[in-house]
């Protein structure tokens, strides 16, 4: 275990932004923890790209994280979760490594009684009927249906989650789903992006449906982990956090203060080739 100490940070990745909302999660949960977060973003979105392209870029970013020194590695990227997080633990073993997928199931399981559940999420990951398998391994009976949408990501990127567009965009996305199967009664925000639009989803849906994500579920697997472990981060001295980027300082700070829902600087962000 000394390679990879209690003291070292937890490193987070994701292809741009939206993985400072695990990001916020696992803060809030794990505060005496230091983490090292790196955003692809000079290579966002991956959600449109092959799996075989994803694997390749998620592997690249994961070094940059490994190399720089974590004890944990977690892939907030619900695309990079979905198609890659095998790969990327064998590659990596023993650094354990936490992807979102598991953790937005069980969100899921949790959350529904009918077990009827609609995933959102980018068209990679729907494609890859991740979520699909990992909420039937925990219910069986399970009723999924995946629905992408794309366009949540622009709409979250733009900082655009209130009024008109983003509802109209969450109207044509879910009604015609709501519509097909009136027992379906939790919706999973499976995208680091959609987090930003739960206000607009939940308006859509109505009461009797649930929204649930992964991140507060990501962070207790992550607890869990570093419990079984004996990773804990020891409280004598502040914890640190690094944001890592791929492009853009400026656009980072800006739009993941959004995520991160904290002011940041261009300056707090640095760039790095991978
Ligand atoms: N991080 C991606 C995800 O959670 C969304 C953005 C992208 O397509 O890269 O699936």
């Amino acid at each position: 275990m000394s390679y990879r100490p209690a003291s070292l940070p937890i490193g987070v990745f994701d292809s741009g932004v939206g993985g400072l909302t695990v990001l916020r999660a696992l803060r809030e949960a794990l505060p005496n923890e230091s983490f090292l977060y790196l955003g692809d973003t000079a290579r966002l979105p991956y959600g449109t790209k092959s799996a075989k392209t994803v694997e390749r870029y998620a592997s690249q970013a994961a070094q940059v994280l490994v190399d720089r020194g974590v004890k944990l590695l977690v892939l907030a990227c619900n695309t990079v979760s979905a198609v890659a997080v095998e790969p990327l633990r064998a590659r990596f073993r023993p650094l354990p490594v936490v992807g979102v997928v598991g953790p937005g199931a069980q969100a899921a399981c949790d959350a529904t009684q009918t077990g009827h559940i609609l995933i959102t999420a980018t068209e990679g990951t729907i494609r890859g009927g991740a979520y699909e398998r990992a909420i039937r391994q925990r219910r069986p009976d399970a009723v999924v249906v995946g629905q992408p949408c794309p366009l949540f990501v622009a709409l979250a990127e733009e900082d655009w989650t209130r009024g008109e567009v983003p509802e109209l965009a969450a109207r044509r996305y879910l009604e015609p789903r709501l519509e097909a199967d009136p027992q379906l009664d939790t919706v999973v925000l499976g995208c680091t992006h959609f987090p930003v639009l739960a206000g607009v989803v939940e308006t859509v849906v109505g009461e009797g449906v649930r929204v649930v994500d992964s991140a507060r579920t990501t962070a207790a697997a992550v607890s869990a982990l570093l419990d079984t472990a004996g990773l804990h981060r020891d409280a004598s001295s502040e914890p640190t956090l690094t944001l890592l980027a791929t492009d853009d300082a400026e656009r980072f700070a800006r739009v993941g203060a959004v995520f991160l829902a904290t002011s940041l600087r261009p300056e707090d962000v640095e760039l790095v080739d991978l």
